[in-house]
C-alpha cells in the first residue's frame, strides 16, 4: 500500500455513515428485549443462523433486528472489508507498522495454489517445509528417529512462548484424542523455573525431543528455557555435545541465530515473516502438533483452516461466518459497551482454547491508534476470556446471568462426543442449550411468584434475561474442524481490526516491559547495592526483594 491516508480503510471512523446511523439504530434497538424479538418473528431462530463450511451459527439470541444486521454490513462495506480482504490474500502489506505481508492463509493453501509475496508465489516453499516437518514427524513417531544412546523418542517438549506456544499447547489439548498415546508431549513456555522442572521431572533426557520454537529465536523466556534444556539434557547424555542434533530440533525465521544456540540448520523447521506469532500455529511451529497427530491429521486441519479462509475469501458479508461474528462483536463493544467477550466450548478438549483466543484476539486488537496514526475514536478489543462448561456454570456464569454487565457469550458445542459415555453427551448439549435460552428470555417476575416464592425473595430470583449469545454447533471436534474453528476467529479479529482501523498484525505493547526487564535483571543479581534510578515504587519494590531473598 503506497499511501493509507487515501484508502477507504483508513477514513476517520466518524466519516463513515453507518457509525452514525447504528449510534441512533442503537437507542431503539437497546430497549428491545429477545423476548419480544423472538415473540414478533416465529422464525427468528432459524432465520438468523448462517449454515457454511460444516459450522451452524445460531446468531438469533443476539439483541439485534434486520435493521442492525443491515447496518453492521453497511458499516464493514464502509470501512473498505473487501478491500482489505483481498488486499490480505494478495499478499499486501497489510501490516503498515512491521512492512510485512499477513499471510498466514498461504500456510494451509492447496499445492498448486498461488499467493504472492514481493511478486514471489510462496505456496511451495509452505508445501517443502510440512514435507519435511511430515518426513521428520513420521520418523519420529515410527521410532526410526533414535536418540544419542540409540533410544527411540518417548518425550517431545515443546520450548516457545506466545504465538510459539499458545498455538501448540491448545493444538495437542483440541486433538489429545487422536495423538500417538504412547509418547508424552509437554510444553515449556514461562521463565519461571517451575515450568521447566515441572515437565521434565519424569522424563529422560536419552528419550526426550526439545523443539525450540521461536520466530525470532531471541525471545527471553524460551532462550533462557532452551539454554536449561540443553544443560539438562547433557547432563543425561554424558555432557556429549553429539547429542545435540538427535535432541533437539527448532522452529524459526532465524536460521543464523538457531546456528548460534548449537542446532544444525539441517534440523530447523522454516517458517517466514509473514506469518505472526498469534497466527502461526498452522505453520512449522505446529511441529510438535505434527508429531502428536502425524502428518495425515495435520494436513486435514490444513484442510480445514482453509476451508474457512475459502468462505471468508468469497461468501457475501451477510452469510460470512467471521464477518458477522466480528461485526456482532463490535456492536456490543462499541454501541453497548460491553467490555469482555466470554468464549465457552462445551467440549473438554478445548480447555486451552480460551488461553489460546486470548493472545490471537488481544494482542491483534489492543490497539488505540488507527492506521492514519491518531488516536481512535472509538473502544477496541475486548477482553476475551473463558472456561470450558459445564464448568463454568458453577463459578462465574452467576454473574453472566445476574450482574450488572452485559457479557456476550460464544457457546461452541459438538453434536458427536469423542468419548461416548452414557448420557454424558446428551446432558452437556442440554446445558449449552439451557444456558443460552436462560440468557436470552431469564425469568419474569410473574413467572417467579407464579412458583410460590416470597415476595420478599422475588427479586432475587428473578432472570432478567435479553443477555445475548452466540452457538457455534459442529459435527464433531476433529482436525479438520479444529482448524475451521481457529480460522473462524482469526478472521472474526481481521474484521474487527478493519472497523476499527487498526493494524491487528503488530504488537509493540509488548515491547517496553520487555525492555525494562532487561535492565532491572542485573540489579537483581548484582552481588553490591545497585545505583537504582527507576520511581520511588520501582526502586523499593527491587530493594525489598533483595532484602528478602538475601534473608536467612
Ligand atoms: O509477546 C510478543 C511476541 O512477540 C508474540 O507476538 C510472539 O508470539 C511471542 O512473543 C513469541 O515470539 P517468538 O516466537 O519470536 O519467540
Amino acid at each position: 500500500m503506497a499511501s493509507h491516508a487515501q484508502t477507504p480503510a483508513t477514513r476517520p471512523e466518524s466519516n463513515r455513515s453507518a457509525w452514525s446511523a447504528l449510534a441512533s439504530h442503537y437507542h431503539s434497538a437497546s430497549k428491545l428485549h429477545l423476548r419480544q424479538l423472538f415473540a414478533d418473528d416465529p422464525k427468528r431462530g432459524q432465520r438468523m443462523a448462517i449454515e457454511a463450511a460444516g459450522f451452524y451459527l445460531d446468531y438469533s439470541k443476539n439483541r439485534v433486528t434486520d435493521e442492525t444486521l443491515k447496518l453492521l454490513v453497511q458499516l464493514a462495506e464502509e470501512s473498505g472489508l473487501r478491500a482489505r480482504i483481498d488486499a490480505m490474500f494478495r499478499g499486501e502489506k497489510i501490516n503498515i507498522t512491521e512492512k510485512r505481508a499477513v499471510l498466514h492463509v498461504a500456510l494451509r493453501a492447496p499445492k498448486g495454489a498461488s499467493l504472492l509475496v514481493d511478486g514471489k508465489n510462496v505456496v511451495p516453499e509452505v508445501h517443502a517445509v510440512l514435507d519435511k516437518m511430515a518426513d521428520f514427524s513420521e520418523r519420529v513417531r515410527s521410532g526410526a528417529w533414535k536418540g544419542h544412546t540409540g533410544k527411540r523418542i518417548r518425550n517431545v517438549v515443546n520450548i516457545g512462548i506466545g504465538g510459539s506456544d499458545l498455538g501448540p499447547v491448545m493444538a495437542y489439548e483440541a486433538l489429545k484424542h487422536y495423538s500417538q498415546r504412547d509418547m508424552a508431549f509437554r510444553f515449556v513456555s514461562n521463565i519461571d523455573g517451575t515450568d521447566f522442572a515441572e515437565a521434565v521431572r519424569d522424563l529422560d533426557p536419552a528419550e526426550t525431543l526439545c523443539i525450540v520454537s521461536s520466530k525470532t529465536f531471541t525471545t527471553l523466556e524460551t532462550m533462557t528455557n532452551a539454554h536449561t534444556a540443553r544443560e539438562w539434557s547433557l547432563a543425561g547424555l554424558s555432557d556429549d555435545e553429539r547429542s545435540v542434533a538427535k535432541h533437539f530440533v527448532a522452529v524459526s525465521t532465524n536460521a543464523a541465530a538457531v546456528a548460534k544456540f548449537g542446532i544444525d540448520t539441517a534440523n530447523m523447521f522454516e517458517f517466514w515473516d509473514w506469518v505472526g506469532g498469534r497466527y502461526s500455529m498452522d505453520s512449522a511451529i505446529g511441529l510438535s502438533t505434527m508429531v502428536a497427530i502425524g502428518a495425515e491429521s495435520f494436513r486435514a486441519m490444513l484442510d480445514g483452516f482453509h476451508q474457512m479462509d475459502e468462505h471468508f475469501r468469497t461468501a457475501p458479508f451477510e452469510s460470512n461466518l467471521p464477518v458477522i461474528m466480528g461485526l456482532l462483536s463490535v456492536w456490543y463493544n462499541d454501541f453497548f459497551g460491553a467490555q469482555t467477550v466470554a468464549v465457552l466450548p462445551y467440549e473438554q478438549y478445548l480447555k486451552r482454547f480460551p488461553a489460546y483466543l486470548q493472545q490471537l484476539t488481544m494482542e491483534s486488537n489492543g490497539k488505540h491508534i488507527t492506521l492514519g496514526g491518531e488516536r481512535v475514536a472509538h473502544d477496541t478489543g475486548p477482553i476475551y476470556w473463558g472456561e470450558p462448561g459445564t464448568n463454568g456454570q458453577h463459578s462465574f456464569y452467576q454473574l453472566i446471568h445476574q450482574g450488572t454487565r452485559l457479557i456476550p457469550c460464544d457457546f461452541i458445542a459438538f453434536a458427536k462426543p469423542l468419548n461416548p459415555l452414557g448420557r454424558h453427551h446428551d446432558m452437556l448439549l442440554a446445558n449449552v442449550f439451557a444456558q443460552t435460552e436462560a440468557l436470552a428470555f431469564g425469568k419474569t417476575p410473574e413467572q417467579v411468584k407464579a412458583e410460590g416464592t416470597p415476595d420478599w425473595l422475588v427479586p432475587h430470583r428473578v432472570f432478567e434475561g435479553n443477555r445475548p449469545s452466540n452457538t457455534i454447533l459442529a459435527e464433531q471436534l476433529t482436525p479438520e474442524t479444529l482448524g475451521k474453528l481457529v480460522a473462524l476467529y482469526e478472521h472474526a479479529v481481521f474484521t474487527q481490526g478493519v472497523v476499527w482501523n487498526i493494524d491487528s498484525f503488530d504488537q509493540w505493547g509488548v515491547e517496553l516491559g520487555k525492555v525494562l526487564a532487561q535492565r532491572i535483571i542485573p540489579e537483581l543479581e548484582n552481588n553490591h547495592e545497585p545505583v537504582l534510578n527507576h520511581d520511588t515504587s520501582t526502586n523499593n519494590l527491587i530493594r525489598q526483594y533483595r532484602k528478602l531473598k538475601e534473608a536467612q
